[in-house]
Formats: C-alpha cells, structure tokens, sequence
C-alpha cells in the first residue's frame, strides 16, 4: 500500500507502475463493493471537489458528479461563464481563492501548461481532466475495462489508429510501466508529440515492452488484441476549419471489420467518446466487440478511486486483481 495523499495527478508520467496499480485497484474494489454488493461506503463525506470545465464533456462530468456523490462528497461543477478564472482573474489568483473553498480541484483546460499552473498556485489537490496533452483519467476507464475482459494487461498489444493526441500520449505513459505494447499508426503530420515520443521510449527500455510507430493502420493492427481509435476532426486540439485536411489525411484510418482481420483472433474494439462515423464504423462500433460502453462506465469507478486516494487513506478490501 502506498499513499498518494495531497498529491496532484496531472498525467500518468508522475505514477509509479505500483501507485497506477493501487488507483486500478481501488477502482475495482469500489466497483465490486459499490456497484456489486451495494455497500453504502461514504469516506468523501464532508470533502468538496471543484470541477472545471473549459470545454464540453458528458462522461468527465458525469463520472466525477456521480461518482463523488456515491462516495458521499459533494462536486461544484464550474463552466467558463461561472467563474473567473483565466478571464477576469489570472489562474494564479483563482486557484489560491479556490483553495480556501474546496479540498480538491478537477481541471479540463485547453493548455497543459494551465492545468500546471493551477497545481502550481493550489494548496488542494488538481486533476487533470483532459488537457492538449494528456487525458489520464481516460487510460485509467481503459485500463480497468481492459483489465476486466482479458484478465490482464501484461503482453497485450494495443493497436492505435489515429490522431497522435492526449489520449494516446497518456496510452504512452501508462504502457510501459502496466507491461502492454502499442503500435502506433498515424498519418505523416498529425505524429505523437516528439517530447512525449522520447519520454516513452525511455520507459519502454525501462520496463521492457514495445512502442512502435507507423503511418499504416494495417501494420498497427496487425496481431494486435486491441484496436483505439478516437476523434480527429473537430476535437479538441484540431479546429472545424482543418476538416477537409484531416478528412484527406485520415482516409484509410476508419476502424472496420476489414482492418480488424489483420488483428488477433480475439481482438476487441475502444472508444474514449464522442464518436463519430468516419473514425470507425457502426459495424465495429456496435459490435461484440465494442467494449465501449464498459468503458464509458469505468470512468466513475475510476475518477471515484483517484479523487478518494487523493484525499483520504483506502484499504482495499476485495483481493487484488493480478496486474
Ligand atoms: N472521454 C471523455 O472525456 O468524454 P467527455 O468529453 O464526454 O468527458
Ligand atoms: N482527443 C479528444 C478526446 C475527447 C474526450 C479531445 O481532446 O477532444
């Protein structure tokens, strides 16, 4: 047991292999208590969380609301037009004030750097909700849904098919140190960013497992056990005018069936969400394989047990899953 008391957790590159372990458990032991055998376990009673929101978000808002409400806390949700931060008051100044209401603070900025400077300036604990750079609460719902249907993510090969964004930069910093593999296909131009590219290999070495890059989806997919994909047009680091240019840039990188024939037998299909048709196809997305849905869902149990560690000591009491 480690304690991750008044820490920060702004991406999965400052979590040891053990601590990422201890929130995936946690995870699994709050699912299993809460969701399973209905155990009424309220240890946030009293504890109050902010949760800004710079850019829209159903699942990031709803898992932290819920969440924190089962385990008896109570969450502020805080848009742009709620507060000042960053507008009429620097980011420095909001985080101290913020500080002296709530015990920790939930963050989805535009800028890395911003989500930095509110831990910087905070005397409470900041998480990351999504960032350019870095999406970690995500990696996390992925990895217990992943976790949960193959019993274990050690030598798995997860396949990404897509935009080198937050999402797989944070896929990057979680890999090597959980034990899977990735391969990486991107188009010429749209590459995982280079500073997290060497930080990941270095982790890679360090751990022992394989970070490979290509612009062929095929050659991502193939062998893999798992396909991801996620947004590429309009999201939240590529604006609306560059559509028709990442339209062109992507075409072949839709996940479909067909790509899915050079994967494992037994390959299944991830989705952070929204989703949109051109990423993959109703075929896949609606499938068995799809575990979406799951995944979607594993983002409460997930966001529960890093808020909950985060601020108060936890004992597991269901056995460790084998990590
Ligand atoms: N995956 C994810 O973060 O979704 P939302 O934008 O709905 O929060
Ligand atoms: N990469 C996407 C993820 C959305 C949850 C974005 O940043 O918009």
């Amino acid at each position: 047991h480690v304690s991750m008391l008044g820490r920060n957790f702004l991406t999965l590159r400052d979590f040891s292999p053990f601590e990422i372990q201890q929130i995936l458990w946690t995870a699994a032991d709050l699912k299993t208590r809460i969701k399973g055998t209905r155990e009424l376990y309220r240890p946030l009673v009293g504890k109050r969380a902010a949760l800004i929101l710079q850019k829209r978000s159903t699942r990031t808002r709803l898992s932290t609301e819920t969440g924190i409400n089962l385990l008896g806390g109570k969450s502020y949700f805080l848009s742009p037009d709620d507060i000042h931060l960053g507008v009429n008051e620097t980011i420095k100044d909001s985080a101290r004030v913020l500080s002296g209401f709530v015990d920790l603070i939930l963050a989805r900025m535009y800028k890395h750097e911003d989500v930095e400077s509110l831990a910087a300036e905070s005397s409470v604990p900041i998480v990351n909700a999504l960032s350019e750079l870095y999406h970690p609460l995500q990696i996390l719902a992925d990895m217990q849904t992943l976790q949960d249907h193959f019993g274990n993510l050690r030598g798995l090969t997860v396949a990404w098919v897509g935009d080198g964004n937050n999402i797989i930069h944070s896929y990057m910093m979680a890999a090597p140190k959980l034990g899977f593999n990735l391969k990486i296909a991107s188009p010429k131009g749209y590459e995982t960013c280079p500073n997290v590219t060497k930080d990941a290999e270095k982790l890679a070495k360090q751990y022992g497992t394989q970070i490979f890059h290509t612009t062929d989806p095929r050659e991502a997919c193939e062998d893999a056990d798992v396909l991801v994909t996620d947004r590429r047009i309009k999201n939240s680091t590529r604006p609306e005018e560059e559509k028709l240019e990442c339209l062109k840039a992507f075409q072949g990188y839709q996940v479909s069936h067909r790509l899915g024939k050079v994967a494992a037998k037994d390959w299944v299909f991830l989705h952070c969400g929204p989703r949109k048709q051109d990423e993959v196809d109703d075929a896949v997305f609606y499938s068995e394989r799809s575990l979406v849905w799951r995944e979607a869902e594993n983002r409460k149990w997930t966001v529960m047990a890093v808020v909950l560690l985060l601020l108060e000591d936890h004992i597991c009491t269901t056995p460790k899953p084998d990590y």
